[in-house]
């Protein structure tokens, strides 16, 4: 990317941060305490149905994302506030989202914060841990597969993003039964989730007593054989961040084809639409949430084969231009709610649930917290780069 054109970049970007504050700041001063997951005609307060609870931790995660960039005392406070009340979800056993909740989030990010600080807090710590063992405890050991909330025959590609918790806690405590859980989900995840060209199936179904895999199917997708963006984009991070986590490869591998399968298929606006494979007419919907994950992963990859010493210094280099591409873009007045003063959103455009109609054409809290964090990732990648 030529120097003027990354020096435009990165004031578009800087802009998109502080709106992204501004939006945050007035969320938690309308609406104090409140934990939001999508907007209904860009207004958070609404009575419209959740279908599961999963996005507790994306607004303390942005607020750790702003205090991380800027020091800002506010931003500090605020986080730590947020995050206690999410702290009873540690031993949630409905939901399969704990890595979203707890890894992405909320404590380990003030862990590391703590460490960064010189003064680590081990209860922080504990808490992360804590979270991987109650995830770990949906392990399905006929199919080899951590059971989504729907039901105990149900694999989600959206698990690859809270293994990770699993992982990590299987690493810092050396755990052995726990890499093994993590591990043979993430096995499985790539065998019936993972398809040949690169794209991804929402859900797989298991026969309970044999463990065999029957079929692919869908709940947010268009259908059983399609691939839903989002779900391509939680496979593109999940599998790069399990397999840094662990520093193992293979995982890295299944990233990297889910990113190619991305790359090729994401058009001169690099926003995705909300399925790839939908009609013509649905795909005008994109999903803004979708690009923003889909960012996260592809910088996360880079950074991720960097450290186990992969070569290929130009595959990289490629990895992080498609990415600063798709946080570019949404950093437009496309999708960017910038200038419209009724939306409370930061980022326009997302889908949560289309076949149920929830959430469409709306913000949505994980886009706001990864479109933050592709922010955060962007704004370190072209500051790196001057110097
Ligand atoms: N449940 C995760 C998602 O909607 O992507």
């Amino acid at each position: 990317m030529a120097k003027k054109e990354q020096s435009q970049l990165l004031k578009r970007i800087e802009a998109g941060f502080e709106f992204a504050q501004q939006q945050v700041r007035r969320l938690v001063e309308r609406y104090p305490d409140y934990l939001p997951m999508y907007t209904v005609q860009g207004k958070w307060q609404h009575t419209g149905e959740k279908w599961t609870n999963w996005c507790e931790g994306f607004l303390p995660g942005m607020m750790w994302i702003f205090h991380e960039e800027t020091g800002d005392r506010y931003w500090r406070e605020k986080a730590e506030h947020y995050s206690r009340l999410i702290e009873p979800r540690k031993d949630d056993r409905d939901v399969h989202d704990l890595g979203f909740l707890f890894y992405h989030g909320t404590y380990r990010r003030w862990h590391e914060a703590t460490v960064r600080e010189g003064r680590p807090d081990p209860a922080l710590r504990e808490v992360v841990h804590h979270a991987g063992r109650t995830l770990a405890k949906r392990f399905m050991p006929a199919g080899n597969y951590l059971r989504s909330f729907v039901a105990p025959d149900s694999l989600f590609v959206d698990i690859m993003m809270n293994v990770p918790v699993i992982l990590l806690t299987a690493v810092e405590t050396n755990d052995s039964e726990l890499l093994d859980v993590g591990s043979k989900h993430c096995a499985t995840s790539r065998r019936y989730l993972v398809r040949g060209d690169g794209s991804t199936s929402h859900e797989a179904m298991f026969d309970l007593s044999t463990g065999e895999c029957l079929r692919q199917t869908t709940h947010q997708g268009y259908r059983g054989d399609s691939c839903w963006s989002r779900g391509l984009a939680w496979a593109i991070y999940g599998f790069a961040t399990s397999g840094r986590i662990l520093n193992f490869i293979p995982w890295l591998e299944t990233s990297r084809h889910c990113a190619q399968y991305l790359m090729e298929r994401v058009s001169a606006d690099p926003v995705p639409p909300w399925d790839f494979d939908a009609p013509e007419e649905s795909r005008r919907q994109k999903d803004t949430s979708a690009g923003a994950i889909a960012a996260c992963g592809l910088f996360e990859l880079a950074d991720a084969q960097q450290l186990v010493g992969e070569k290929e210094a130009r595959q990289r280099q490629h990895l992080k231009e498609v990415g600063l591409r798709m946080v570019g873009a949404l950093c437009g007045p496309e999708y960017l709610a910038l200038g419209d003063d009724h939306w409370e959103g930061i980022l326009k455009h997302g889908v949560y649930h289309r076949n149920k109609g929830l959430g469409v054409d709306e913000s949505v809290m994980w886009g706001e917290f990864f479109f933050v964090e592709s922010l955060q990732r962007a704004l370190r990648c072209l500051r790196g780069l001057r110097k």
